[in-house]
């Protein structure tokens, strides 16, 4: 399963990179807004940082506007995906994209049959907002798993990117039901990580460790580790 970064803060972007296992950013408006900076510099800067996948959105709702903007974000770098709203335009867009060799993420995903317009436009990335479903009483999981079983009936390529992710069970029931990626606000990076008995194991393990009789490993290390 791949991880992408769910955020518009480049100080979160490079912590979450400095763990070694990051595949990509996702942005949105929303996120952008709330982080004060111009979208295109802030994109490029992400740039600097990753060379997965960086999903920058469009801000047009009409076909013309999203194509205008699908090439200037792809004129940014090789590796900025144009994300684009799951409405008839949006899936207008996509085609044209895919025509012409531009990566996309189809978002704002809530239903299996939008997912398989995506796929049959060509989308690199479908996002289904899992959190917010479950926000009304839906169940966001059972759509990962439909659109899953869609996607494999028909061998699409589209990958599935869990997108509105609230928690740890959000990744792990993905990772369950087969999505490809998962894009994680920062704090759930944490999250993931923790767990009560490996604090305590560890601890112990440490205490431990300085009963055993110092052999060569242990005093090579120290030696090594004073230079
Ligand atoms: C992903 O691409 C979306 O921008 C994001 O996951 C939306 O999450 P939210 O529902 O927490 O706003």
């Amino acid at each position: 399963m791949k991880f992408f970064v769910d955020t518009g803060e480049i100080d979160e972007i490079r912590e979450a990179a400095k763990l070694g296992i990051l595949d990509g950013v996702t942005t949105n408006p929303s996120l952008v807004a709330k982080s004060g900076r111009k979208y295109k510099d802030l994109v490029k800067e992400i740039c600097d940082v990753t060379d997965g996948p960086i999903s920058a959105e469009v801000l047009s709702t009409d076909y013309d506007g999203m194509m205008f903007e699908a090439h200037e974000w792809h004129k940014v770098a090789d590796n900025v995906v144009v994300k684009l709203p799951l409405i008839e335009d949006g899936i207008k867009a996509c085609v044209t994209c895919t025509k012409e060799g531009i990566k996309t993420n189809v978002t704002l995903c809530f239903g299996p049959t939008q997912a398989l317009l995506a796929a049959k436009a060509g989308a690199t990335f479908v996002s289904p907002f899992v959190g917010r479903l479950d926000d009304i009483a839906y169940d966001g999981l059972e759509l990962i798993r439909e659109i899953r079983k869609i996607y494999d009936n028909y061998k699409y390529k589209t990958e599935i990117l869990t997108a509105s992710v609230r928690g740890p069970l959000h990744i792990r029931d993905a990772a369950l039901a087969g999505a490809d990626i998962a894009t994680i606000p920062f704090k759930v990076f944490g999250q993931l990580l923790k767990h009560p008995l490996t604090d305590v194991g560890l601890k112990k393990f440490v205490e431990d460790s300085a009963k055993i009789p110092k052999g060569t490993m242990i005093l090579e290390r120290d030696k090594a580790l004073k230079h």
